[in-house]
C-alpha cells in the first residue's frame, strides 16, 4: 500500500530534494508524500523503484498510445540513433511526417515541427497574431493548453474570482503580468451564446478563438457541436482565426477531433502521440495561415527555429507510432474505453456513490457528482466530491492503476480484455471504499 511498500521511491525522493525545488521537475508528477519513480514500462504496465506493478492509465499524460517500448517505436528510434540524433540540417524524416499528418488531418496543408505542445501553441497563438496583426486571444475558461503566458490565463480560477457570463481573466502564476489578462478573453466552455458575444465585443482587436474540442481539465466533456460551429461562424465573421488544440484530441480518432466533429479550423496544434514516446509539439494548418513561418522570400513574418525541433528520432519514432494507429486501432481503443466507462459507470450504479464517467474514444474522467458536467464550472470540485476523489485515487492506485491525480485515465493499444476488466475490478475496489466515507 503506498506509500508504505515504497522505500526506495522515498529515499530517493529524499535525494532528489536538494537538487530539484522541492524535488520535483515537474509539477503535474507531484504527489505527496512523495512521487512513485518509475523504474521501466512495458506494454501497458509500469514497474517502480522498489518493484511494484501498475496497469499504467497514465500514459505519460495521455502521450503514449502504444504504451511503453513498444518494439516497433525502439526499432525506428534505435535505428535513427545509430544515425545520428539530431543535426543542423533538416532531414527527409520531418517531410515524412508532415506528410503522414497533412494526409490525416483535414484542414492541414502544412506542418510546423515543435519540441512540446505548450510550443505549438504559443507558435500558433504568435501565428495568428502575425497573421491578423491583432493582439487579442481568446480561450475557454478552465482549459489547459501548456505554459505559455496567455494560454494558462484562467486555468484555474477558483469561484469567488469567476465572474458571471463573462469570465473574468484571472492569472494563473504568480507575476503574470497585467497586460497578459488583458489581451486574453476568457469565454465560457459550451455556452454559445456568452462565447459569441464576447467574440463579437471583442472582434476587431481579437487574432484567434483557441479552443480544445475536449478539455481534459475542464472536465473533459466533448463540446457540442453546436458550440464549435458557433465558434466557426463567428471567428469568420470577425476575421480571427480559429485554432484546435489537438495535443490530447488527436488520440481521439484517426482524423482527429475535428474529423469526428466535421469542423475545420485554421490552425490546429500538436503534440504527444505524434512523437512515438519523444517529446514533440507541432502547428499545422491551411496553407494561407502557415505562410507567417516561411523563409523563402525573405524574413518570416514569425521567424521560428528550436535547436530540436523535428530531430529524426522524434521523427521517426512518431512517424512510425502514427503508422501504428490505423483505423481497426482507434475501433480497438473506442471499444476498450467504452467497456471502461461501461463498467465503471456500473459500478457507480452498484455501489450509490454519485457520479460517473465522461470522454470519448481512449480518454475517460471520472466525476464525483451527479450535476451535469457542461465547463469548468460544473465540473469544479466542491469539498465532499475533492475528498471522494483523494479516496477513489489512493484506491485505484493501491488495486494497481496508476491515474492521473485529477481523475483522467487514458487507455493504451496494448490494453488486453483482461486488463480492461483488471482496470473495472480496480476502479470497482476504489469506489467501495468512496462509499465507505459515507
Ligand atoms: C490540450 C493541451 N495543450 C497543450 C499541452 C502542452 O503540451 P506539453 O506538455 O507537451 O507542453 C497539453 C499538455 O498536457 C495539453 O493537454
Amino acid at each position: 500500500m503506498y506509500p508504505d511498500n515504497h522505500a526506495k521511491s522515498r529515499d530517493l525522493y529524499q535525494r532528489a530534494m536538494h537538487s530539484l525545488p522541492g524535488g520535483n521537475t515537474r509539477t503535474t508528477v507531484f504527489m505527496k508524500p512523495f512521487p512513485i519513480y518509475a523504474a521501466s514500462g512495458a506494454g501497458c504496465r509500469v514497474r517502480d523503484l522498489d518493484g511494484n506493478e501498475y496497469i499504467d492509465c497514465i500514459n505519460n499524460f495521455t502521450s503514449l498510445i502504444h504504451g511503453h517500448s513498444h518494439p516497433v517505436l525502439i526499432e525506428a528510434a534505435t535505428r535513427q540513433l545509430a544515425l545520428g540524433s539530431a543535426f543542423g540540417m533538416p532531414t527527409e524524416s520531418e517531410v515524412d511526417l508532415a506528410e503522414l499528418l497533412a494526409a490525416r488531418l483535414p484542414s492541414v496543408d502544412q506542418v510546423r515541427f515543435a519540441n512540446s505542445g505548450t510550443e505549438a501553441v504559443m507558435m500558433a497563438l504568435k501565428a495568428a497574431r502575425a497573421y491578423t496583426g491583432r493582439p487579442k486571444i481568446a480561450k475557454c475558461e478552465g482549459a489547459y493548453h501548456g505554459s505559455y503566458d496567455y494560454a494558462e490565463v484562467s486555468l484555474d480560477p477558483t469561484p469567488a474570482a469567476w465572474g458571471g457570463n463573462a469570465p473574468v481573466s484571472v492569472a494563473y502564476a504568480k507575476g503574470t503580468p497585467e497586460n497578459v489578462l488583458a489581451d486574453v478573453v476568457t469565454i465560457p466552455f459550451n455556452d454559445i451564446e456568452a462565447a459569441v458575444s464576447l467574440i463579437r465585443e471583442h472582434g476587431p482587436e481579437l487574432a484567434c478563438v483557441l479552443v480544445d474540442p475536449m478539455p481534459n481539465r475542464a472536465g473533459l466533456v466533448p463540446a457540442d457541436k453546436a458550440y464549435l460551429e458557433a465558434l466557426r461562424q463567428v471567428t469568420r465573421e470577425v476575421g480571427a482565426l480559429l485554432i484546435f488544440d489537438e495535443v490530447i484530441t488527436f488520440r481521439l480518432g484517426y482524423h482527429g477531433a475535428q474529423g469526428l466533429w466535421g469542423i475545420s479550423p485554421d490552425l490546429t496544434t500538436l503534440g504527444k502521440i505524434i512523437g512515438g514516446g519523444f517529446p514533440v509539439g507541432a502547428i499545422a494548418g491551411g496553407k494561407e495561415f502557415m505562410a507567417v513561418f516561411d523563409p523563402s522570400s525573405g524574413k518570416p513574418a514569425l521567424p521560428h527555429g528550436g535547436t530540436f525541433s523535428a530531430n529524426p528520432v522524434t521523427m521517426r519514432a512518431g512517424l512510425a507510432a502514427m503508422e501504428l494507429l490505423d483505423a481497426a486501432a482507434f475501433a480497438r481503443l473506442d471499444t476498450i474505453g467504452q467497456a471502461v466507462r461501461d463498467g465503471i459507470d456500473a459500478a457507480f450504479r452498484n455501489t450509490g456513490v454519485p457520479g460517473g464517467t465522461v470522454g470519448l474514444g481512449s480518454l475517460l474522467k471520472i466525476h464525483f457528482t451527479d450535476r451535469k458536467i457542461r465547463d469548468y464550472r460544473t465540473a469544479y470540485l466542491n469539498e465532499v466530491e475533492t475528498k471522494r476523489q483523494t479516496a477513489f485515487n489512493a484506491g485505484l492506485l493501491n488495486h494497481g492503476v496508476f491515474a492521473a491525480n485529477y481523475g483522467l485515465l487514458a487507455l493504451s493499444t496494448p490494453m488486453t480484455d483482461a486488463d480492461v476488466e483488471t482496470i473495472v475490478k480496480a476502479a470497482a475496489a476504489a469506489l467501495e471504499q468512496v462509499a465507505a466515507l459515507g
